[in-house]
């Protein structure tokens, strides 16, 4: 193999990247972006690396969810934190059902790049480019909005530091005190039966608390009561801005990615050849690895091996995205020839991206029921197959949008118009992920 270099992914097949026609812009940018701070710091991707060593061994469990695409215009405060505190109610659910640590990994602060099924599209007879994520080109249908313009990125990065800075200040600043967990807010739950749940997960900490205060433990003279960690992570698809924020540790000459904490391939750039593998190749990150009916195992072992040489633990996530229809004609196989090869991996379940069905009015959607099936099937494989089913992958936010069908309060499809915001794919909005974590929930406790 020929030695890797920041910018050996060059010489690949790039599949999905934009034509830029302005190359001497797009240089520009990219000398930019890499004089720019890094975004995250090779000490907290060492930590996230222990986290899912661990849960790949059953001692833990990974929350990764967020938006399918962060956007320029949906990008305010209050997005950031709903998104974060669902998320954070998500993990203290799912920590209350198993009793170990629940390590929170946003799609967000980076989320901006799209891989699309089709390179055009054709609206009113006109057929311009596809959206590919605000990073690269913009949503609105227009000639030259659609053009992939690369100081977007600029755009992304400051956007993903403001992002970045004000989830590091929740996460430590008092917003994830765990003594406030019963005064987060839950007024957007509008379900009975979700918010008494939630109560009474918040009265059993609350009294967890107040027994360890007894004996001098609190939040005052112990941070883990109210500091979390939150990490990062997006498809790392764009690779002219994935190659700007690479760094070097001082201390361990190592190469991190410094755009998120982790970066996964997705479907449709994960093969052999694939630029995208040969990026990551260098990367001391973990990396993710989406797997649909798509993969061919044997070609997906091989990539195991060029990312991992070393079969290091903590390193490779493969994220499991068949659909509630496939998962059990595919999961299966492929876990029995990654522990016959004696891979260490971590199993993740995305529950969203083989799920995606249009509605009558031809809106693209999810139903609950088929998300919330696909993550019971993927427990009881892993229970059959003798493997750790370690992490959850979903797309969610804090807003109260109608995008996915079903869930407790009933989105119909007919509702879908009413608060459809999503840029990309449909998200689970702030009940609908209250209420997928606790059946996620069940199923570990009946798992287990
Ligand atoms: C995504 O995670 O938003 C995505 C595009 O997924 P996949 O590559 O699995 O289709
Ligand atoms: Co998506």
């Amino acid at each position: 193999m020929k030695k890797w270099k920041f910018n050996s992914w060059e010489s690949f097949e790039a599949k999905h990247l934009p034509e830029y026609n302005n190359k001497k812009l797009l240089d520009e940018v990219k000398a930019q972006i890499s004089s720019f701070p890094p975004l995250i710091f090779p000490g907290e991707v060492e930590q996230l690396k222990k986290d899912l060593t661990s849960a790949s061994s059953g001692k833990g469990f990974i929350l990764q969810a967020g938006d399918c695409a962060e956007s320029f215009t949906e990008f305010n405060a209050d997005n950031i934190k709903s998104t974060f505190q669902i998320i954070l109610q998500m993990g203290i659910i799912l920590t209350s059902a198993i009793n170990l640590p629940v390590t929170k990994i946003g799609r967000i602060a980076g989320q901006f790049a799209k891989p699309r099924s089709n390179k055009n599209e054709i609206k009113f007879n006109q057929q311009l480019e596809s959206y590919k994520g605000d990073i690269i080109n913009d949503v609105e249908f227009d000639f030259n909005k659609r053009k992939p313009d690369p100081s977007r990125m600029l755009k992304a990065y400051s956007q993903a530091a403001s992002t970045l800075n004000l989830l590091r200040a929740y996460s430590s600043g008092g917003l994830a005190d765990l003594k406030n967990v019963n005064k987060w807010n839950m007024g957007f739950i509008n379900n009975k039966a979700s918010s008494q749940r939630y109560k009474n997960v918040a009265i059993k900490i609350k009294e967890s608390l107040e027994f360890m205060n007894a004996l001098g433990i609190n939040s005052d003279n112990t941070p883990q009561l109210k500091e979390i960690s939150f990490y990062t992570s997006h498809e790392g698809l764009l690779l002219p801005y994935e190659e700007s924020l690479l760094r070097t540790s001082q201390d361990s000459k190592e190469i991190y990615a410094t755009s998120a904490h982790m970066i996964w391939i997705g479907d449709r750039t994960r093969f052999k050849e694939s630029a995208h593998v040969e990026f990551c190749r260098g990367l001391t990150n973990p990396i993710g690895i989406k797997c649909s009916f798509n993969t061919d195992i044997d070609e997906l072992l091989e990539i195991i091996d060029i990312l991992n040489p070393s079969n290091e633990s903590g390193k490779i996530i493969l994220i499991a995205r068949y659909g509630n229809k496939l998962i059990e004609k595919y999961l299966p196989d492929l876990i029995k020839r990654v522990n016959q090869e004696g891979k260490n991996v971590l199993w993740s379940c995305d529950p969203m991206h083989g799920n995606t069905t249009k509605s009558n009015d031809g809106i693209k959607t999810r139903s609950f029921e088929n998300i919330l099936n696909e993550v019971k099937k993927n427990f009881r494989i892993h229970k059959s197959e003798g493997s750790i089913a370690g992490g959850i992958h979903l797309e969610m936010t804090g807003q109260n949008v109608t995008e996915c069908t079903g869930g407790i309060d009933n989105i119909t499809e007919t509702n879908l118009s009413l608060r459809y915001h999503t840029h990309c794919d449909p998200r689970l909005n702030a009940s609908q992920s209250i209420e997928m974590a606790f059946l996620i929930a069940d199923e570990l406790i009946n798992e287990n």
